[in-house]
């Protein structure tokens, strides 16, 4: 049996690898996801991206569930977000930096490096992790686009900031990653990706609701899928018990205008099949300095008027 670093996170501890998927929670959480999206869209870097193991152990969950395409939901939180990502930035422009943190093993940045070849895509993810995923585009001969770059780094040790040496963000992208995380840790990491924006700029989460996923499990077939993905990965401390407490979380970590945008609309949308419903892209904005004065006007007001009320009463 493999030590117990008491250090690290439950997510990254490591542990028995009984499926030939990794170590820890962490990696084969990562290759679940890129199993499936490998497994449902068959592209050429979906493949190069996934290793044979996540494969097969996404078309067994397949099999298991039914017809109720449980694992949809993978390939649709990627599609969602880059439908997101095309709406708050329609266009292409130089200077624009795109930050995807706990990348994996998505194609998802290749896909921003080339849709704005005038932007830089950072994609950041543990050292092996990152290491592991060059050597699989590599091996695939697929083209790593000029404006694209990795940078490696144990999130939970070191801040954002410095990992990007202080450069700010016009975008900052988590996908799969805050359903690992405790209360405090998720704080941190909305702390963290709000002071890596630009004022203006966008960050983009991906949630689970605790809620959702419960309802889900009334069906016996979606239940069996849940508990033997929920069994691999471990615990699931950032499963949110509800929006309120998920937009205080970003609002306390200096966000605003922030909206939540559920998978299922997003793909009607898209015109893709709906996923169960059980995430939501969560959109937040770092304030510009006209909207922080002007969020400081509104709070002036408000002070003014419950004084107001109190003297009166
Ligand atoms: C469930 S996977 C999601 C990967 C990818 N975003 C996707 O949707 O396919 C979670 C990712 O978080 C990364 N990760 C976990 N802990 C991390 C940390 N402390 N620092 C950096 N990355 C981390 C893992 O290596 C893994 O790639």
């Amino acid at each position: 049996m493999a030590q117990l670093d008491p250090n690290l996170p439950n997510f990254n501890r490591r542990g028995d690898d009984k499926m030939a998927l990794g170590h820890t929670p962490s990696t084969r959480s990562a290759e679940l996801v890129a199993g499936a999206r490998a497994a449902l869209l068959n592209t050429e870097e979906t493949m190069a991206l996934s290793k044979m193991s996540g494969r097969i152990v996404a078309r067994i969950l397949s099999d298991m569930d039914r017809k109720s395409n449980i694992l949809w939901f993978f390939p649709a939180r990627m599609m969602a977000i880059e439908a997101l990502t095309k709406r708050h930035f329609p266009e292409d422009k130089p200077g624009m930096l795109l930050v995807d943190v706990a990348a994996g093993f998505s194609p998802r940045g290749l896909h921003m490096a080339k849709n704005y070849p005038q932007a830089q895509v950072i994609e950041i993810d543990l050292p092996e992790v990152v290491a592991e995923k060059k050597k699989r585009l590599e091996h695939a001969h697929i083209a790593i686009p000029a404006n694209m770059s990795w940078l490696e780094a144990d999130l939970g040790k070191v801040n954002l900031h410095d990992i990007l040496e202080g450069r700010k963000a016009d975008l900052i992208t988590s996908e799969g990653l805050t359903l690992y995380l405790t209360k405090d840790e998720n704080a941190r990491l909305f702390q963290q990706a709000s002071s890596s924006l630009k004022p203006g700029g966008v960050y983009m989460a991906e949630v689970y609701f605790r809620e959702k996923l419960a309802r889900l499990r009334q069906n016996p077939n979606v239940n069996a899928v849940a508990s033997f993905v929920l069994r691999m990965v471990g615990s699931v401390p950032g499963m949110m018990p509800s929006l309120d407490f998920v937009t205080q979380l970003m609002f306390e970590a200096g966000l605003d205008q922030i909206a939540e945008h559920p998978v299922t609309d997003m793909m009607d949308e898209i015109g893709q099949p709906k996923p169960v419903e059980i995430i939501s892209i969560m959109v937040a904005r770092k304030p510009t300095l006209a909207m922080r004065s002007e969020m400081q006007r509104v709070q002036e007001v408000v002070a003014v008027e419950r004084e107001a009320t109190d003297l009166v009463s």
